[in-house]
């Protein structure tokens, strides 16, 4: 039973390094939330993203681990996986509650704490990747003493805090540099992407595609997902 448990939650990391369009619930119908994330999974999606905002970091606040819990277990039978992008003060306080509630992977933000060494090493100790988010102000050089500490480097192509923001034309060329300088880290965009934008970052080096209004916004999320996946030559 336990090794059963490993196999699968390894093949679900898998995901993180082949390319793929995370749809965000952040833009997603909350009251029918259920209905919404079995859409874009019937469509392909397998990487669910979770936008979690706590009014200090940034202004907004959004959702917590009782919503992650929530959708895990269906998202995990559909042999998905629950991607937490903490836009948080002080994440390193959370991160065991996201663990708990079912998250395969905890991105934090570089600005949010000195401390992203020992925050990136206590994700992992709680089996989860662990991922480093950069602001758009913020240099690339910033995760240089971190390649091998982090499984992602999420690279924000709009400021973080609100969904359906236009995305910021220079960051091809930043998510080419972070490349340089992150091996074979799996880059993951966020912010702004959709059909017209994702070649760009596509071609730049990022495998992991974040796209809120995109998909949730349009009429029919699953096609929605499906045309942002074939712009990003994603599965
Ligand atoms: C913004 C969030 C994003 C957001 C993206 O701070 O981190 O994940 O959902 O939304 P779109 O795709 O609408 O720009
Ligand atoms: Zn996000």
């Amino acid at each position: 039973m336990e090794a059963a448990t490993d196999t699968s939650a390894s093949a679900r990391r898998e995901l993180y390094s082949s390319r793929r369009v995370a749809p965000s619930i952040l833009s997603a119908d909350f009251a029918a939330l259920g209905s919404q994330v079995a859409e874009v999974m019937d469509a392909g999606a397998r990487v669910i993203h979770v936008d979690v905002m706590d009014g200090h970091f940034v202004p907004p606040i959004t959702i917590g681990p009782l919503i992650a819990a929530a959708i895990a277990d269906q998202v995990h039978d559909a042999g998905g996986v629950v991607d937490v992008h903490m836009m948080i003060e002080q994440p390193e306080r959370q991160i065991e509650e996201f663990a708990k509630a079912g998250a395969d992977s905890i991105s934090f933000h570089a600005e949010a704490t000195p401390h992203a060494n020992r925050t990136l090493h206590a994700i992992r100790e709680l089996d989860c990747l662990a991922g480093l988010a950069l602001n758009p102000g913020t240099p690339v050089e910033a995760v240089s003493e971190l390649p091998g500490y982090a499984d992602i480097f999420l690279c924000m192509t709009v400021n973080p805090g609100w969904g359906g923001q236009p995305f910021i034309p220079g960051s091809p060329d930043k998510v080419r540099r972070l490349r340089e300088l992150v091996g074979e880290a799996a880059i993951e965009v966020d912010g702004g992407i959709d059909p017209g934008t994702a070649p760009s970052v596509a071609e730049a080096g990022a495998g992991l595609f974040v796209a809120g209004s995109a998909v949730f916004g349009a009429d029919d999320p699953g096609a929605a997902y499906q045309a942002i996946a074939a712009a990003a030559g994603a599965e």
